[in-house]
């Protein structure tokens, strides 16, 4: 214990200040992308139109194209629209709560819920916690959120109205849901809610930096089970190229689409075609795409390889942590009731993470054990720093509540 002392005091005298907080991409890979400015050279003609203009409302065709192929749909059920899948989403749960989906709209029910698998993305759960719809924890189990609970849940509770999933490199966890997982969740809307919508962020579909599992087709499997119109895909570029500055992607059936747009066009009638334009430009297809993930992999797979070499340096049974071959997050959960502790001596010591609890609804982890490390935004040298802080931090919370206990 005096010696970890020691040593967390010695790291606080650094001074250090480093953000660990939020998943976004580094200034290195930011510079991988910065060939689209200019990219375009003066020509905004792209699909036969002026890209400078109003209109195409489902997007250029080109990046609608792009769109399929990143997020293996057919080109026509995909729109593109302008920088963020949050606002897709945000605004289809919206349509679905003035208009409804042919039923009543959600508004005039009593009570709206939404499965929302844990840990998982905090903005999906701001999303609904603005909007006043429940939100239901179920727990991930590594191949996807465990379905016998859900299943339970969406047959017995009539005011579940969907699921959040992030099928692939999930954040936090990183999993990649299972195809008997995915079957079973294109399944829900015929054992639930006829209206039920399955919220599909497929933010990190081709995120791999090591080998990686194959998500199942969404598309394909609820085609077969007569479930399609009841998907909502979401996916965008702004991991891939520069976040906030890429474009996003909504796949839906034509029923799905049109509830969407109806809505949705009253907001934004014309999405940003310029940039369409440039990112068409520059990644091309599903093998420019790849390319570019390559590039982009040889960046972030060292950060992750240092995270988990640190994690493993900590004494057994001491922790649980993710080992994720993709995405922008490892999940860590301390023993039962040490997270905040552990959060609060990483703060002193100027290493700022996520707040506890960020990755359920309501931003409570009852278990108090949860912290997601997000480890691409920073350097390798202030990685390695962050990670000498957050391993002491561990040990020293844990011997804390011994000496507490004991
Ligand atoms: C699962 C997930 N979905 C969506 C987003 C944000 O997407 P966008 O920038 O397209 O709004 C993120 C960003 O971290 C994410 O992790």
């Amino acid at each position: 214990m005096e010696d970890l002392k020691e040593q967390y005091d010695s790291l606080c005298k650094e001074k250090n200040v480093i953000d660990l907080t939020r998943g976004k991409p580094s200034p290195e890979q930011l510079n991988l992308s910065e060939e689209l400015d200019g990219i375009l050279d003066g020509n905004f003609i792209q699909d036969g139109v002026d890209i400078r203009n109003y209109g195409e409302i489902k997007g250029l065709p080109s990046a609608r194209k792009l769109g399929a192929e990143l997020l293996d749909y057919s080109e026509e059920f995909i729109l593109a629209s302008s920088n963020s899948s949050l606002t897709l989403m945000g605004n289809l749960l919206s349509a679905f709560l003035f208009n409804g989906s042919g039923d009543a709209p959600w508004n005039e029910l009593e009570s709206i819920s939404i499965i929302c698998p844990v840990p998982g993305y905090d903005r999906h759960f701001a999303i609904c916690e603005k909007l006043g719809i429940k939100m239901i924890k179920v727990p991930l189990i590594g191949d996807g959120p465990d379905m016998n609970i859900v299943e339970d849940l969406v047959k017995n509770d009539e005011s579940i109205k969907g699921i959040w999933c992030n099928p692939k490199h999930s954040n936090p966890t990183g999993e990649i849901y299972s195809q008997d997982t995915v079957k079973r969740i294109a399944n829900l809307p015929l054992i639930g809610a006829s209206d039920f919508i399955v919220l599909w962020d497929n933010a990190y579909s081709v995120h791999d930096f090591t080998n990686s599992k194959k998500l199942s087709s969404i598309q394909e499997i609820s085609q077969e089970l007569n479930t399609f119109d009841n998907i909502a895909t979401f996916g965008s570029t702004s991991k891939i190229t520069f976040a906030g500055g890429g474009i996003a992607f909504l796949g839906a059936s034509d029923k799905l689409m049109s509830l969407f747009l109806d809505y949705f066009s009253k907001f934004n009638f014309s999405p940003d075609k310029v940039n369409q334009a440039r990112h068409v430009k520059f990644l091309k297809n599903r093998k420019g795409i790849e390319a570019h993930m390559k590039k982009l992999a040889a960046l972030i797979k060292p950060k992750f390889e240092l995270v988990d070499k640190y994690l493993n340096s900590l004494p057994e049974g001491l922790a649980s942590w993710t080992k994720p071959t993709g995405g922008y997050f490892v999940s860590f959960d301390s023993k039962p009731g040490q997270a905040s502790k552990i959060f609060d001596l990483c703060k002193t010591a100027g290493l700022n993470l996520t707040p506890i609890g960020s990755a359920f609804p309501y931003r409570r982890d009852q278990e108090n054990s949860n912290i997601r490390i997000a480890p691409t935004y920073v350097s390798i040298e202030e990685l390695e720093k962050a990670m000498q802080i957050f391993v002491c931090c561990v040990k020293l919370a844990d011997e804390m509540e011994k000496n507490l206990v004991s």
